[in-house]
């Protein structure tokens, strides 16, 4: 009798097991905080897309009470979007620490501005690299402005400064609508991206202002969108326009004086500048332990000797549509360091993923590594490192006679075959005796 209940709980932790098994979770966990309910429908298409590629979104108002991304320390959601722009603080314990402590954790997020733009969103911005300018200034072009969204202040700005990256930004090419806030890029954070900038004709400032001083940022250097990489892989996007992700602009005609009207860019960009903060693009692993031997041998020896023959290689894995790929670049470079690099070499792509090397160790001896270090714009890091000493030659392995060491052995011969001479002139030479003088 007692059996039963034990059989049935073996059953359902079986089912639990193979359930699991079957369907790898896609992160897809995504919080999105709205300025207020409206966007969902001023911003629907957006939404939706993301849902299609099976992201679940759990919509809240930014000042919601009880928000909260993490629980005991463990994270809640895998993504964050922040679609309000002039929030001037988050409710529950959301707080611009709080935000960052999530993409310390490995959490995305992506953030919006817009001409009104709050304190917290601009805190966050400049711990990320991105200044976002100050509150009531927009991004103004008198030249490159959309001649039927425009309203007469000429910030409804189009740009095709795209960054030329598929992972990031798609393959589609076209003019992209924005109405919002320029960005200044930190250009001592080397992991900031600049992905979409104005036309060199445009300046941000107060629209409602004579210009008195120097604007903020002028012409192609005023980022629209700017994304971050963190050293952990986490990724954010900041733009200056919440409306660059609006059902408006995505179905809008760009209309700009001397060109024909063309559809915008704005969906294809948003969405796949989203999908690569989401990490659906640009992801590289590795798969398994990277190998490496003696030429002929297959096992790892614990120690080489100077001069030896080693043969190094890695599978790396890119994430294509949700399945695990063989990576196809050829750029990947080993070295083989202690303290510096003694070796650097461009690894051969040897099909599926599989990366390639085969090299004389150095006549070097100590403590190396080998080390991949692969860094690579709109791609996660990849970073191998393995320790491997590498010895001098044993006393049995040097050759017997060296032909540089020939005067040394002449020198040591001709020592020997002279003392033999002098011994025999110093034994048998005999001074013929004085003769007496008188
Ligand atoms: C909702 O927020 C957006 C973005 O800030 C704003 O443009 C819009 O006027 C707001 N709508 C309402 C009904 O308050
Ligand atoms: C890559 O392949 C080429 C041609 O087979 C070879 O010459 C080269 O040494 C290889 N590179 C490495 C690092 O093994």
């Amino acid at each position: 009798m007692r059996i039963v209940p034990v059989l049935l709980a073996l059953t359902a932790v079986l089912a639990l097991t193979s359930l699991s098994r079957a369907a790898p979770r896609v992160p897809g966990k995504t919080l999105v905080l709205l300025e207020n309910y409206s966007l969902r429908q001023t911003h629907s298409t957006f939404f939706r897309q993301l849902q299609e590629q099976d992201f679940t979104l759990s919509f809240a108002l930014a000042d919601e009470k009880k928000l909260s991304l993490s629980s005991y320390g463990d994270r809640i959601y895998d993504n964050l979007i922040i679609f309000a722009p002039s929030a001037e603080e988050f409710g529950g314990s959301l707080t611009v620490r709080s935000i960052l402590d999530f993409v310390d954790h490995g959490g995305n997020v992506i953030v919006a501005g817009s001409s009104s733009i709050g304190e917290p969103i601009r805190e966050f911005g400049s711990e990320c690299g991105f200044e976002f300018d100050e509150e009531s200034a927009a991004v103004i072009d008198h030249i490159n402005f959309d001649s039927k969204l425009d309203n007469g202040e000429h910030t409804t700005i189009v740009t095709d400064q795209i960054i030329d990256n598929k992972l990031i930004a798609g393959t589609n090419k076209g003019r992209v609508l924005f109405r919002g806030v320029g960005l200044v890029q930190d250009l001592s954070n080397p992991l900031t991206i600049r992905v979409l900038s104005a036309e060199s004709t445009a300046y941000t400032y107060f629209t409602d202002e004579k210009i008195s001083v120097a604007p903020h940022v002028v012409g192609s250097k005023t980022v629209l969108v700017g994304a971050l990489q963190a050293r952990n892989n986490a990724r954010v996007l900041f733009s200056g326009s919440l409306d660059l992700f609006s059902d408006e602009f995505f179905n809008a005609q760009v209309n700009v004086a001397g060109a024909t009207a063309s559809p915008s860019a704005n969906r294809d960009f948003a969405i796949s500048a989203a999908l690569w903060t989401f990490k659906r693009s640009g992801i590289l692993r590795v798969s398994g332990e990277p190998k490496h031997h003696l030429a002929g041998q297959t096992t790892v020896p614990e120690l080489y000797t100077v001069f030896d023959q080693i043969e190094y290689s890695l599978r790396v894995e890119e994430l294509v549509d949700r399945n695990w790929v063989g990576y196809q670049g050829n750029d990947m470079q080993l070295e083989f360091v202690m303290l510096n690099p003694y070796l650097r070499l461009t690894l051969n792509n040897t099909g599926d993923g599989v990366q390639h090397a085969s090299f004389q160790a150095p006549d070097v001896y100590g403590v190396f590594q080998f080390r991949v270090d692969y860094k690579r714009t709109g791609y996660t890091y990849v970073q191998v490192h393995n320790q491997i000493p590498v010895r001098p030659l044993q006393n049995t392995q040097y050759e017997r006679f060296i032909f540089s060491a020939f005067p040394y052995y002449a020198s040591a011969f001709s020592m020997m075959g002279g003392l033999f001479v002098f011994s025999l002139v110093f034994l048998y030479h005999r001074e013929a005796p004085a003769t007496k003088k008188n």
